[in-house]
């Protein structure tokens, strides 16, 4: 077994001789990928990355600025401990599939100071197959008690100026269009000037992770992080010169320091997903795979689920959040001035649990019940604004529940914390319990705006905590998040499975009011490959009234309807919504059969092709039924997609019922364009489909019995 090659030079490591130059290494089972790693003669750890005998990373230091003590960066001697050898199989509760398979070979390198300070940090290797992640291990010391981070310097030096599919390094917000561009010419200040997001700060040049990258023979490179836990998110600060990267964390402008943590402590996960196509990026398990297992136990609670709600409707500008209460001696009060466009009203959620009952849609979304909404817009100190406790009096929660119930539906919470902490903290456990009381399992809650406390950012210390908090103390009462507005997944859906999904980039809702012409066609190709590697997506699909005229002629969702149903597949999330008008449904029968039909719990998921930014094609087996559902979606550009069904049983034939673009169809001229047809489907066909200028394909295959 050639899993370590570091025996040559390990007792020089061990010894912790005053040799200059000590190397040693580890590979991935497969042998495809090494790491192999150094101490300079300045006694500097550095790491070299070769998949198939190509440097990918070449000699790249780490190293930690403190703000509370000398920089632990160099002055090293090291020890190779002996490596270890996992390969294990666990199962998610729901997830892109049952088994996941974790196979990796892990080595520790403890690096201590010569000095005699003699501090120490740990560096942990896991080489997977399909990639690398390395962590930083503060181990219980003398001389380190507490860090206070000022920056982690780790290194990415990269060997070619890689075709590169990114994000700026924001700080507070993900909700941007990526850019394609080559390395070397990655300027994410240039996005500072267009956004008019609620929040938003980039600080230099640096993108938000994953960031993924193609080399010219076609290598693929996706670049993240896992458990993000007590820590800073962690941006990519680029040289464009030097084709490198170097991770900068989010901070906050109330300390002097990015990540406060008493020893001992592990730092995240450093990923890099390494694959020869991108197909494979996606089906990938390596970030959960750096995840520990399951500490929630039995969440059989949460079932995966298809929702409609009363959300599209406000995005639309048909109705709205609040209700109209007024102002009253200092007091927010209902006044009887309701200005009658409210959304969330018994009357309108009964319409939505009547329709989701009715087409094999198991939640309702209701935004805008709770008191709050008409102090949030203008109001800079929004500590306070919103309860989560109480409703609008047009809206009786026993009433909904209890008709909810009766009906088979679930209604999910909605919790919009206008990112005012403080007030979300003080009112969680209630809020939580209020749901526990009528039986409501999961919340979707949300950050707009700029964080209160004032100078804290979204992805820094501060708010990963406060949403790994609140996930975890959601779990107490058996309800699961979705967040919007988030921090970025990495994976932690591995340990708390009530983390079930979130936004994170730019939604369906930008496609109902944004100025700068909404999500263009490619979009969903880039995210699928950029995004999605992250972990589960709420994009909120199944827009059925593209141009929806009647409401915004100047907006309209860029992809045929035919892609809208695609997404359903192509875009993994337990929960996905049918985000569309009731009344848009039930005058389009013919596709929703679509949405009824097409399932949200996964055995099995299989990629049949696809390129970063063009196309992408999924298959996901349902769990129970075994049926397939396939999904695929093409970017500005129309194309021919060729799909081999030999992954369908052996003896089988497939009832199935397919949903394409129609002769016509084009994202712009004619989405709803679509031709709907049913065939028999056996494992030894091969059909060629056209996809439409921002298309896509959708097909669902039930056995036939
Ligand atoms: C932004 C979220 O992304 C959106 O889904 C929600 O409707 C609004 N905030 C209001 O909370
Ligand atoms: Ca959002």
């Amino acid at each position: 077994m050639k899993l370590l090659y570091y025996s040559l030079l390990f007792c020089c490591l061990l010894t912790f001789s005053s040799c200059n130059v000590k190397s040693s290494g580890v590979s991935s089972p497969d042998e495809n990928i090494t790491v192999s790693f150094l101490l300079d003669n300045k006694g500097v750890f550095k790491y070299i990355i070769q998949y198939k005998q190509q440097k990918i990373i070449d000699t790249s230091a780490i190293g930690f600025e403190l703000t509370n003590a000398k920089a632990l960066k160099e002055g090293f001697m090291a020890r190779v401990k002996k490596p270890v050898e996992v390969n294990e199989t666990w199962q998610m509760p729901w997830g892109e599939q049952l088994n996941v398979v974790n196979n990796y070979n892990e080595v520790t390198v403890e690096l201590e100071e010569r000095d005699n300070l003699k501090r120490r940090v740990n560096v942990v290797f896991r080489v997977f197959n399909d990639g690398v992640g390395f962590r930083f291990e503060f181990p219980k010391q003398e001389n380190l008690k507490e860090v206070l981070i000022k920056e982690e310097n780790t290194e990415f030096n990269l060997t070619e100026d890689y075709k590169t599919f990114w994000i700026p390094g924001d700080w507070d917000i993900y909700e941007h269009l990526y850019s394609t561009t080559k390395l070397s010419e990655i300027n994410a200040k240039s996005y500072i000037p267009k956004t008019n997001l609620a929040q938003s700060y980039i600080p230099e040049n640096a993108v938000n992770t994953p960031v993924t990258l193609i080399g010219k023979d076609g290598l693929h490179l996706s670049f993240h992080e896992a458990a993000l836990v007590d820590y800073s998110g962690m941006t990519l600060k680029v040289d464009t010169e030097n084709l490198s990267f170097k991770s900068k964390l989010v901070g906050s402008r109330n300390i002097d320091y990015k990540v406060k943590r008493s020893v001992p402590f592990n730092t995240p996960w450093r990923t890099i997903q390494i694959t020869d196509n991108a197909p494979d990026l996606i089906t990938s398990k390596l970030i959960v795979n750096l995840n520990e297992p399951n500490k929630l136990g039995d969440v059989s609670w949460f079932k995966p689920m298809k929702y409609t709600g009363v959300w599209w409707e406000m995005h639309l500008g048909k109705s709205s959040w609040d209700y109209g209460m007024e102002l009253v001696n200092g007091k927010w009060k209902d006044t009887g001035k309701a200005h009658g466009n409210h959304g969330a009203t018994t009357e309108n959620v009964k319409r939505f649990i009547d329709f989701s009952a009715k087409n094999n849609i198991g939640g309702v979304l209701v935004e805008g019940w709770n008191t709050g909404w008409e102090r949030w817009i203008g109001f800079e100190d929004r500590e306070g604004v919103f309860d989560f406790i109480t409703p609008y009096p047009d809206y009786d929660l026993d009433e909904v529940t209890a008709y909810a119930k009766e009906k088979g539906v679930e209604i999910i919470m909605h919790h919009e914390t206008s990112a005012a902490t403080q007030t979300y903290e003080k009112q969680q456990d209630k809020a939580y319990a209020l749901m526990k009381k009528y039986g409501m399992h999961a919340v979707k809650s949300g950050y707009v705006g700029k964080i209160l406390p004032k100078g804290e950012y979204h992805h820094g210390q501060y708010m990963v905590n406060q949403y790994n908090n609140a996930a975890i103390k959601a779990a107490k009462y058996q309800v699961a998040v979705n967040a919007h507005e988030p921090i970025k997944a990495t994976g932690l859906r591995r340990t708390y499975p009530n983390i079930i999904s979130r936004e994170g980039l730019r939604g369906q809702e930008f496609n109902a009011w944004s100025a700068d012409g909404g999500n263009p066609p490619e979009h969903l190709p880039i995210v699928a490959f950029t995004r999605m590697l992250a972990g589960p997506i709420d994009f909120t699909p199944g827009i059925f009234n593209i141009k929806f005229n009647e409401y915004k002629k100047e907006n309209q969702v860029n992809t045929t309807l035919a892609q809208q149903l695609a997404l359903y597949v192509v875009i993994y999330s337990p929960i996905q919504m049918a985000a569309d008008l009731v009344e848009h449904y039930e005058a389009n029968p013919k596709p929703l059969q679509f949405i009824k039909d097409v399932g949200v719990e996964w055995l099995e998921t299989k990629v049949l092709n696809g390129e970063v930014g063009d196309f992408v094609t999924i298959a996901r087996k349902e769990k129970g039924t075994e049926n397939w559902f396939i999904g695929s979606i093409t970017d500005e550009n129309k194309r021919d997609i060729d799909i081999d069904f030999s992954f369908l049983d052996d003896n089988t034939t497939y009832e199935s019922i397919i949903y394409k673009d129609g002769k016509n169809a084009h994202w712009n001229n004619n989405p709803l364009d679509i031709i709907i047809e049913k065939k028999l489907i056996r494992n030894s066909d091969k059909l060629k489909f056209k996809l439409a200028e921002g298309g896509g394909l959708a097909i669902s295959l039930k056995k036939k019995i």
